[in-house]
């Protein structure tokens, strides 16, 4: 018997810098592959990694070894220089590697020093997609100038870019960019890293530090750029009274609003191995809030939410 795709594979990507220990709790590789599994049992078949989240991509090719109806999103990043060929087929060959596979389904050019040409790159890379060892390009962090003049040598197809009630700075001028060249917005930090969920909510002033776990590292500093914690915790309160009118969680509140955004695809959410959560994440479309309500929640956050500029504007230095 043929089973039918769960509407849940084109809803979500298992987002895996968690698998990072460097940043992150270190896992047993038995919990991750248990947590991986409980995705895929959900439904969902599409995973993001990255050439610099440390054992991920190893950790990642381990447990879907031989399953081919996953897809792996992957990203190379070259910082401050223009790679050589050579250089760009290490890093091609030891994606594959480390993956297990014969092809990369998506490679995610990482941002760079905006002045940099990274036309030779895309150049090399569209040839591994005319071969068959790449199948889809995408970026991450550009801004509207970069992505522009990358698409000028390639074909990108996905955009992935910070996205939820406290960064939309894509709405800026990314998104239209994106809708107009036909370009899927891949969201991540959709909770901000766990911030906008019922568990936040208790804390008025700013949550302690926990130094083993990424949103410290990310997240902190992104809410301190955009007003800081009060603003933030207000909104918790608002969406904490809608997400009660539906018999939601905030945090699936959070994942609803993204949803509904303009040439969103496929939410990035980070892997957890918290199996409430995942069935918290992966239930959040299921009862469908109302406009008026989304609406509410689009104008609370830009009241109490102050941010200026591109996508990445800030950390780009
Ligand atoms: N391109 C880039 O530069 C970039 C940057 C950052 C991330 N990413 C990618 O995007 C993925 C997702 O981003 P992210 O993990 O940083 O942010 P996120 O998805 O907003 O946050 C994930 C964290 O939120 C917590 N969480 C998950 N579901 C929850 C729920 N229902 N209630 C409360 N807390 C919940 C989990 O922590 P606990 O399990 O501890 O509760 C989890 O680790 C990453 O794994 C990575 O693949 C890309």
């Amino acid at each position: 018997m043929i089973m039918a795709p769960s509407p849940r594979q084109n809803q979500f990507i298992v987002g895996c810098w968690q698998l990072d220990d460097r940043c992150w709790l270190s896992l047993p590789v038995n919990e991750i592959q248990r947590s991986i599994d409980t995705y895929l049992a959900w439904g969902v078949n599409s995973f993001d990694t990255a050439d610099i989240y440390g054992r991920s991509e190893k950790l990642l090719g381990h447990c879907l070894k031989g399953r081919d109806d996953c897809r792996i999103f992957t990203k190379m990043v070259f910082f401050d220089e223009i790679p050589s060929p050579q250089h760009i087929q290490y890093k091609l060959e030891n994606s594959l590697r480390n993956l297990q596979r014969d092809y990369l389904d998506n490679v995610q050019v990482h941002w760079h020093h905006p002045e940099l040409d990274f036309a030779p790159l895309w150049e090399k890379l569209c040839t591994y997609q005319a071969q068959g060892k790449i199948r889809q390009l995408g970026a991450t962090n550009f801004s509207v100038p970069m992505l522009t003049k990358a698409l000028k040598y390639a074909p990108i197809q996905t955009h992935q870019v910070q996205y939820s009630l406290i960064d939309r700075r894509v709405e800026a001028a990314m998104q239209a960019l994106c809708l107009e060249r036909g370009i899927t917005i891949l969201p991540y930090g959709s909770l901000a890293g766990g911030f906008l969920s019922n568990k936040f909510l208790k804390f008025d002033q700013q949550p302690p530090q926990e130094m083993d776990h990424g949103r410290t590292f990310h997240y902190t500093t992104m809410i301190a750029q955009h007003g800081g914690w009060p603003g933030v915790q207000s909104l918790l309160q608002i969406m904490a009274k809608i997400a009660k009118g539906y018999n939601l969680t905030i945090s699936q509140v959070a994942l609803q609003w993204l949803h509904h955004q303009p040439g969103v695809g496929p939410i990035i959410t980070g892997l957890t191995t918290n199996r409430q959560q995942i069935q918290q994440n992966m239930e959040s479309l299921d009862r469908p809030i109302a406009a008026a309500d989304l609406q509410t929640l689009s104008d609370t956050s830009r009241q109490l939410i102050p941010q200026a500029g591109d996508v990445y504007s800030y950390e780009r230095g």
